[in-house]
């Protein structure tokens, strides 16, 4: 079925309070929902009441603590309908038992190893018992849990422990209450042996909180790095938005199976542990940065998502695109600013860009779905933060605040609207934001196209833009939208020439605002020609196409004020040559660009590390395939940018060893951002140096292979090894697997680099690896790691031309199904550019395709991907 944001109507009833007692049992925990109902004066009046279910077994059930006349209810495993509820509050108790067992959804309450634990978002607290399963009923939980006391000695609930004891029979329980009214998808319990670190925390107005990261026994000393994280978001969001935490415990469970990052529940955050777990032998420098950032995101979640939810899973934006956006914010300020900003435009590039291409292109706010789960999308959340980001622009970063506190006053304690979230900002910076807004409507990438004219003798410089959306399915007519564009004329020293105008009237100096199909913007008294830099800091989610010469590329490269277009340059000269190879031309990278990298090495790698290594890895193979666009050869794109990588490998080789060299160190690994950007420049010589000269590459990643004192520069030796075929990568590869064969998430890395080797007997060594010991179907990190990174991170092995790939993933695809819905759901998205593709391989996408959606019996979550990716 098909649901409709027009169609929203609020509910007939509410649940002001709700208690639950949950006795916990391998395969039949029971489950007593005491529901505190009343009818809802914005509903129907006398309605029949129709609370969600899914798999469900009814036990018993009363209405007014009577037990219900078996003519006054109708239960199936999806619904519970009470014909005729009273007309005053009344109180249903609901008894229910399930499996957490057989659970292998991973939604609802399932087993995870030996602990007990549930994720409800979006739907799946109708999987514990029945209820009104949706995000605009909050109701306050008490919740009492019950377990044996050996298999689960902890037992955590949302908000505050109030009660604790012996339940006989070798049981005990604990009762948690949570004063804080909240939908059901925030609801969670966790049960299990766990271990944990603990601290304390006290909030600006000296409140004391215990807060604790809980792991599986043995593993606490990996949870450091993650407890030290909640501490600083904790402090962050304190300082940046004047948000305090609100209960007296915060606990933060780590889980090794998950369908997702990590779950927001209320004081009770749970979390895959690959979020979670670090240590310096095991995580590399980019899982402490995930860590961090995820951690900051849940944390933030509890005002923006939590305090203030969303009124329907249409608004689902409202909270992740806002939440990924302080996250973001956070990231920055607790590291390199520029080189965070660059890394986010890569993930938005690489995975909403490609989206928003395809078939599975939708709206920021969709107006449909059939499957919300489906839409947990980039869209969603990473080009929503970017949606406030330009908010942000466009009213100042003061508005933007005031309009933020007003937004926390005005609607906390509710289920809100974009609309609302908006009017805050309309009010706090006096400006309409109607045609704004479109930005949650219309889906699609805007292409901007910028056309500069230097009039020397009136020294005047004309900068005409014109903007484009692609039609997307549903949407074939699209409107001009709102875009700032951040710019500077750069001069031939390299400063920028003082701009007049400054902004379009009412914005921050340098942004103008390009709202119509096109503009010309005349800026007078430039002395020179200049270089226009534009879209400085990506100020918006758009492609930009500009008609810059090569010279003129290399004068932003080199001066450019801007970091981010500093950078972005030397993609765009990389990304040209590329095309020149694909195109045919066998000397493609020309020695104008070696000259520049080695100048900007010499001036920037020590001062700059981290964003020199930025600058030294090359688009990626989609990025190219992206800015070709349609019929694709993704072994003609291989190629070619190996040809490139391999020439300025070898222009740079004497460059790129020494700085190797010199910045190899004996000092102790730590996590922090200074050290990151070392060995990330240092593992960025040594990828290029292997391209350009295999064997010395090779020597040099076999040594830093054996040497290495840290997973960061273990596994990035490893991952050059594996692109040098022959026998020293097939041992480095073994030696791995038998160092870490204990620990699960480091074998996920295995798994992932093999996956990704860009060679025909890949497909083979992923059949292989499917029957490695370590693998497994039921753990959604293994399938991701060896199955995901084959069918997202491997161009050519993917798409190879004679379909096997296709038809690998479609098998796995139909397999999972019956298993774990949502993450074959996942999985299948790695058609989403299938479009894109020359002929013939879209021929075989397309049929592997429709066997996936042909396929009788399919989960709603399939069925919705494999159907919308072949419209
Ligand atoms: N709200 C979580 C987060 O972004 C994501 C949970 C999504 N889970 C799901 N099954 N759809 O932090
Ligand atoms: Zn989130």
């Amino acid at each position: 079925a098909v649901i409709r944001l027009e169609d929203y109507r609020p509910t007939d009833y509410l649940i002001d309070r709700t208690e639950l007692d949950i006795r916990l049992d391998r395969h039949a925990t029971r489950v007593r929902a005491t529901l505190h109902l009343r009818a809802n004066a914005a509903g129907r009046p006398s309605a029949p009441l129709v609370l969600d279910g899914d798999e469900l077994r009814l036990i018993s059930l009363a209405i007014d603590g009577r037990p219900a006349a078996p003519d006054a209810y109708e239960a199936s495993p999806e619904r519970l309908v009470i014909h005729a509820p009273p007309a005053s509050p009344f109180t249903l108790t609901i008894e229910t038992e399930i499996d957490p067992t057989a659970n292998t959804k991973l939604m609802g309450l399932y087993r995870s190893g030996s602990a007990y634990c549930t994720q409800c978002e979006a739907e799946g607290f109708r999987r514990i018992t029945y209820f009104l399963d949706r995000p605009d009923v909050l109701s306050v939980f008490t919740t009492r849990i019950e377990a044996d006391r050996d298999e689960a000695p902890v037992l955590l609930g949302n908000g505050n422990p109030v009660k604790a004891g012996d339940a006989g029979g070798g049981r005990h329980y604990a009762v948690w209450h949570d004063p804080f009214p909240k939908p059901c998808y925030l609801f969670a319990i966790v049960g299990g042996r766990l271990d944990k670190v603990a601290d304390t925390f006290t909030t600006m107005s000296g409140r004391r909180v215990d807060i604790a990261v809980y792991v599986e026994p043995g593993k606490a000393g990996d949870a450091a790095y993650a407890l030290d994280a909640l501490k600083r978001s904790m402090a962050w969001d304190e300082r940046v938005f004047g948000r305090e935490y609100d209960l007296d415990v915060f606990n933060v469970v780590a889980v090794s199976d998950f369908n997702m990052g990590a779950m927001e529940n209320k004081g009770l955050n749970i979390f895959n542990d690959k979020y979670v777990l670090a240590s310096p032998e095991t995580a590399t420098d980019t899982d402490y940065a995930n860590i961090e950032a995820i951690i900051a995101h849940e944390y933030f979640h509890n005002w923006t998502g939590n305090r203030i939810t969303c009124r329907d899973w249409f608004q689902l934006c409202l909270k992740e695109g806002l939440t990924v956006f302080r996250d973001q914010e956070f990231s920055a300020d607790q590291r390199s600013r520029a080189v965070k900003r660059i890394a986010d435009v890569r993930v938005l590039r690489s995975q909403q860009f490609a989206e928003d291409s395809g078939p599975l292109a939708h709206p920021v706010r969709p107006r449909q779905y059939r499957e919300i789960n489906n839409f947990y999308t980039a869209t969603v959340y990473e080009k929503g933060a970017e949606v406030i980001r330009m908010l942000r622009t466009l009213i100042g970063e003061e508005a933007f605040r005031r309009g933020m506190d007003l937004y926390f006053d005005r609607y906390d304690g509710t289920a809100a609207t974009i609309e609302q979230f908006l009017s805050c900002f309309a009010e706090a910076s006096g400006r309409d934001l109607g045609h704004f807004a479109l930005w949650y409507e219309q889906a699609g990438t805007p292409t901007v196209t910028a056309r500069g004219h230097y009039d020397p003798a009136a020294k005047v410089y004309r900068l005409t833009l014109t903007q484009a959306t692609p039609p997307t399915p549903g949407q074939l007519e699209k409107s001009p939208q709102v875009i700032p564009i951040s710019l500077g004329l750069v001069g031939a020293s390299g400063a920028d020439i003082p701009l007049s105008p400054p902004a379009t009237e009412g914005h921050a100096p340098g942004v103008f605002v390009l709202d119509g199909p096109s503009a010309t913007l005349t800026f007078t008294d430039v002395p020179e020609k200049p270089v226009p830099s534009l879209l400085r800091g990506f100020s918006a989610p758009v492609r930009l196409e500009i008609d810059l010469e090569e010279e003129d590329l290399l004068v932003l490269f080199r001066h450019d004020s801007d970091p981010f277009n500093q950078w972005q340059s030397a993609q765009t000269v990389a990304t040209r040559a590329i095309l020149r190879a694909v195109a045919g031309d066998k000397r493609a990278a020309d020695h104008r660009m070696a000259d520049a990298l080695r100048h900007f090495l010499a001036m920037r790698a020590a001062s700059d590390p981290a964003f020199a290594a930025q600058v030294l890895a090359l688009p990626t193979e989609a990025d190219i395939a992206r800015e070709i666009g349609h019929d694709v050869d993704p072994d003609a794109v291989h190629h070619a940018r190996r040809l490139v990588k391999a020439e300025i490998g070898a222009a740079l080789g004497d460059e790129l060893a020494e700085l190797y060299g010199r910045l190899t160190t004996r000092e102790p690994y730590t996590p922090d951002a200074a050290g990151a950007g070392r060995r990330a420049l240092r593992n960025a010589c040594l990828d290029l140096l292997a391209a350009g000269r295999p064997a010395e590459g090779e020597a040099f990643a076999l040594h830093q292979f054996r040497d290495a004192d840290n997973m960061t520069d273990r596994f990035a030796a490893l991952s050059v090894l594996s692109h040098l075929p022959g026998t020293a990568r097939e041992t480095a590869l073994a030696e791995f697997a038998e160092r870490f064969r204990d620990n699960a998430l480091v074998l996920d890395k295995w798994f992932s680099l093999q996956a990704m080797i860009p060679e025909t007997g890949t497909l083979e060594r992923v059949r292989g690896l499917m029957s490695h010991p370590a693998f497994s179907m039921g753990n959604p990190n293994r399938v991701r790691s060896l199955i995901g990174s084959f069918a997202m991170g491997n161009l050519t092995q993917f798409n190879r031309p004679d379909g096997a790939g296709y038809e690998f993933l479609a098998d796995i695809v139909i397999a999972l199904d019956a298993r774990n819905p949502q993450v074959a759901a996942r999985l299948l998205t790695a058609f989403r550019t299938w479009k894109m593709l020359e002929p013939g391989r879209r021929a075989l996408a397309e049929k592997a395709l429709r066997r996936v959606a042909e396929t009788p019996g399919l989960s709603p979550d399939v069925a919705d991907i494999s159907g919308r990716s072949l419209s």
